[in-house]
């Protein structure tokens, strides 16, 4: 049964703990059909999908990531930015290659596509009443173990993954900045936000010491910016030009 647009859309958080049934196949069917009609730049489908059902290749990826939520899902998608296709067939046509994967936007056009991709895949589940995480760390923890695990060729990199699965539990939804801070009017805001973003911090903190589950004492400032110190170390640059992207401007 299909949830409406609205449920599956403003009723959604990420889910990381499943039940150990599995997705059924007409659901597993949508969800590969809405990842295929997923609108992509030049409709080049700078993008490919990794499903992974195997448990042991979900288990090597939960060990190499520590994120739990693999292990339980029933389906592990990893979505890459994909230059190889395009490549074998511009060569095997006699079509002069060009080196666009190898350029700051080549790279951007990969990741948008195949963010976009995991947004309809995401959709599409969540409206079929399965649940998901996106799992960043597919990416970031290690980019060349992982490429290896999947045998990703040259031209080929790791966007993120997602976790799909039957819900095994229905965390509080979490707090998010108000309209006014995120949806501007005819321009970037100009008037001092400060206020409202104090205000959304404070939100973030009471939500986080009463919520149900595991709480903390994180405000929202200081935790993101802890991730993005913990994103200094990830050298991402060095594991994207071996993979053929960033190689010049
Ligand atoms: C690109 C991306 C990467 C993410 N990576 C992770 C991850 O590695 N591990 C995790 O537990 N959650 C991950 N998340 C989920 C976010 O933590 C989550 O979306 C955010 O806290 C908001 O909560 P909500 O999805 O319940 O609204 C990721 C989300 C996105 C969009």
């Amino acid at each position: 049964m299909s949830k409406t647009v609205e449920n599956t859309l403003l009723q959604r958080r990420s889910i990381r703990r499943y039940e150990r049934d599995a997705i059924s196949a007409d659901d597993m069917q949508f969800i590969h059909d809405a990842i295929r009609n997923t609108p992509t730049s030049y409709n080049g489908q700078q993008f490919t999908v990794i499903d992974i059902d195997d448990p042991e290749t979900k288990e090597r990826i939960y060990e190499i990531t520590g994120q739990k939520q693999i292990k339980t899902c029933n389906h592990f998608l990893v979505f890459c930015a994909d230059y190889n296709k395009i490549s074998q067939i511009a060569r095997a046509k006699g079509v002069e290659s060009i080196p666009f994967a190898g350029t700051v936007d080549g790279l951007i056009v990969g990741v948008i596509d195949a963010s976009l991709a995991m947004m309809s895949a995401l959709t599409a589940a969540e409206s079929r009443g399965l649940g998901t995480c996106c799992v960043g760390y597919t990416r970031t923890v290690a980019p060349a173990r992982l490429s290896e695990l999947l045998g990703l060729p040259e031209g080929v990199c790791i966007v993120c993954g997602l976790t799909i699965g039957i819900p095994r539990e229905q965390p509080d939804m979490k707090p998010k900045q108000g309209e006014s801070l995120l949806i501007h009017h005819n321009g970037y805001r100009q008037d001092d936000m400060l206020r409202e973003l104090m205000e959304y911090d404070r939100e973030v903190t009471l939500f986080n010491e009463s919520r149900t589950g595991t709480k903390s004492d994180n405000d929202w400032a200081r935790h993101i910016t802890d991730y993005y110190r913990e994103g200094e170390n990830y050298h991402m640059g060095d594991a994207l030009r071996e993979r053929g992207f960033l190689t010049h401007d």
